[in-house]
């Protein structure tokens, strides 16, 4: 596939979108696909140059967060299943050492549960996927979300 604004990077490659995007269950979506999960890469990388997060996992996580999403709308569980994906691709697209993989693995899990308390990385995850909400026709609220960083882009 070719990918619109896709930079690969040492931690994300096109093949690993690719592989993504095969096993996406809702690849037609608007909302939650992977122009979504470019945008929310972008985020990551600008909001982490001011946040110190932990990059590889911000960029894993804003591939990996969305992608196990069953329909567009009331999908309570789909960060839990793309957490526990996640976990599952350790040592084959990625290499995390335990606790990297655990904050990639929090950060999927509960990333659509208006958390906003987390370390450093795991709020940079949340906040590259909440700045994207304007997607959805929503204003990202500072309250809603997690870092400085973010809410000086409201
Ligand atoms: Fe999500
Ligand atoms: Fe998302």
């Amino acid at each position: 596939m070719s990918w619109n604004n896709f930079t690969p990077s040492e931690y994300v490659s096109i093949e690993f979108l690719d592989f993504l995007y095969e096993q996406f269950p809702l690849q037609k979506s608007i909302w939650h696909g992977p122009d979504h999960w470019i945008r929310v890469l972008e985020n990551g990388r600008s909001l982490t140059k001011e946040t110190g997060a932990n990059l590889e996992v911000v960029e894993l996580f804003a591939l990996i967060h969305d992608c196990r999403r069953e329909n567009e709308n009331y999908d309570l569980e789909h960060g839990f299943r793309s957490g526990d994906f996640a976990r599952t691709l350790n040592g084959t697209w990625f290499d995390l050492n335990k606790d990297d993989l655990e904050e990639l693995v929090y950060a999927c899990h509960w990333h659509s549960h208006g958390r906003t308390n987390g370390t450093p990385t795991v709020m940079t995850c949340w906040d590259s996927d909440r700045l994207d909400l304007g997607r959805v026709g929503k204003k990202p609220l500072p309250k809603y979300l997690c870092t400085d960083a973010a809410k000086a882009r409201c």
